[in-house]
C-alpha cells in the first residue's frame, strides 16, 4: 500500500514549515513530534510522573481510571508495530480512556481508496482527542499536526498528534522511554558512556535518543556510535550534537570501546528501508550481539534494544542466553514504555494525575 499524497510539497517539507511548540513546563494541548520540544526540566517532570504511575499500577490503584475517563485516543499506523501500538493502547485504557482504530487496520480505511494523509488525519481528528501516528515518510507527523491545527478552528476540541515514528526521521516516545530506562537503571546519566550500535542511518530510535541525550551535555555524557560506514549516524544529527556540545565518537569496531561502555543500545538493521536486498545483505551480519560478546562488557553495563530483534541478536538460543543475563533489560524497557506513555498521555490531555 503506497500512501497517496495530493500535496505536492510532500511530508518532508513540513519539517521546515511547521514548528511544534516547545513543552516549556506545560505539556497540556501540545503535539509530540520531536524530542527537540523537551527541555531537561520537562524530562524530569515527565519522569517524576512516570515513577508515580508505575507505583500506582503496581499497587492496582483503580483511581488511575479516572485520569483520562471520557477521552478518546486513535491509533493510525501505516507501518507495522507491536510495542508502540499496543503500549499506547494499554496506556490509554489503564488511564480509563477509550481507544479507536479503523476496524480492519489502516489498509481497510479510506487510505486504501487513495485518501491522502492530510484528509485521513483530519477525519480521525473529528472523532479522537489524541492521535498516535506511525507513517513511513519523514515529516509526516509535522504534516499531520499542521492539518490538525487548521482543523482545530472548526471543531469543538483541539485534537492532538503524537508521533509513533516518521519513517527514518524520529521516534520521540521511544527515546523518552529509552532515556527513562537509562535513568531508572543507572540512577542518573552522570558521566555515562552510551554506545549505539548497528543501523544508525535508518534507525529512527537512535536519532531521537541521541538528540535527547544532548540535553545532558553538562552531566558529562559521551556517545559512541558504532556502525558500518554505510549505516553511520546522519550528518544532521551529528551537527545537532555539535551545536549542543555533547561529546561523541564514531567507529566501525565495537572491540575498541566495549569494555568501557555503561549503556549498550543495540539495533536492528532496518531491512525495509534499503532500496535493494544486496545492500542490506552486505552489512546485515556486521554486528551480532551474543552472550560471548556481552561477557566482555562491564559487569554493571546494561543492554538495551528497542525491539523487535532478529539475527542481530543471533539465533533463538543466543536470544535465550542474552535474556538470562541480568544486564539485558529490554523487557523492562518495553514495560517502561507503557508507563512513560501513560504519563505523556495524561500530561498532554491536561489530566489530573494526583
Ligand atoms: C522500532 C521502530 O519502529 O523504529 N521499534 C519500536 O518502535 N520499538 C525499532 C525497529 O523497528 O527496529
Amino acid at each position: 500500500m503506497t500512501p497517496n499524497t495530493n500535496d505536492v510539497r510532500g511530508s518532508e517539507q513540513f519539517v521546515d514549515m511547521y514548528q511544534p511548540s516547545t513543552i516549556a513546563g506545560d505539556f497540556a494541548a501540545k503535539h509530540i513530534i520531536t524530542v527537540e520540544q523537551f527541555s531537561h526540566a520537562d524530562l524530569q517532570a515527565l519522569f517524576v510522573d512516570t515513577l508515580a504511575i508505575r507505583a500506582r499500577v503496581q499497587g492496582h490503584d483503580t483511581s488511575l481510571l479516572q485520569t483520562c475517563a471520557g477521552r478518546v485516543m486513535a491509533t493510525l499506523f501505516y507501518e507495522a508495530s507491536t510495542r508502540t501500538d499496543m503500549s499506547f493502547q494499554a496506556a490509554m485504557r489503564r488511564l480509563g480512556g477509550d481507544v479507536i482504530a479503523t476496524s480492519g487496520g489502516v489498509q481497510f480505511s479510506s487510505v486504501y481508496k487513495g485518501e491522502n494523509l492530510a484528509d485521513t488525519v483530519r477525519a480521525v481528528g473529528c472523532y479522537a482527542d489524541v492521535i498516535v501516528l506511525r507513517h513511513p515518510d519523514i515529516g509526516s507527523s509535522y504534516e499531520a499536526a499542521y492539518y490538525l491545527d487548521q482543523l482545530g478552528s472548526q471543531l469543538a476540541r483541539k485534537p492532538l498528534l503524537i508521533s509513533g515514528g516518521d519513517g527514518i526521521g524520529e521516534h520521540p516516545t521511544q527515546a523518552l522511554l529509552d532515556l527513562f530506562t537509562i535513568v531508572d537503571s543507572k540512577g542518573g546519566v552522570d558521566g555515562l558512556r552510551i554506545a549505539m550500535v548497528g543501523d544508525l542511518r535508518y534507525g529512527r530510535t537512535v536519532h531521537s535518543l541521541a538528540k535527547l541525550l544532548a540535553q545532558y551535555e553538562a552531566q558529562g555524557v559521551t556517545l559512541y556510535f558504532v556502525s558500518p560506514p554505510l549505516l553511520s549516524m546522519p550528518a544532521y544529527i551529528l551537527e545537532f550534537l555539535d551545536a549542543h556540545g555533547i561529546g561523541y565518537h564514531q567507529s566501525d569496531s565495537l572491540d575498541e570501546v566495549l569494555g568501557e561502555i555503561d549503556v549498550i543500545y543495540w539495533t536492528r538493521v532496518q531491512e525495509e528501508r534499503f532500496a535493494d536486498a544486496a545492500g542490506y545483505l552486505a552489512i546485515a551480519g556486521r554486528f551480532i550481539m551474543t552472550h560471548s560478546l556481552l561477557a566482555r562488557a562491564k559487569h554493571d553495563a546494561i543492554l538495551m534494544h528497542p525491539l523487535p530483534r532478529k539475527h542481530e541478536m543471533g539465533t533463538s538460543a543466543d536470544h535465550a542466553a542474552l535474556d538470562a543475563d541480568p544486564r539485558s533489560i529490554y523487557f523492562r524497557q518495553m514495560e517502561n514504555g507503557m508507563f512513560v506513555r501513560m504519563a505523556l498521555l495524561a500530561k498532554v490531555l491536561g489530566a489530573n494525575l494526583s
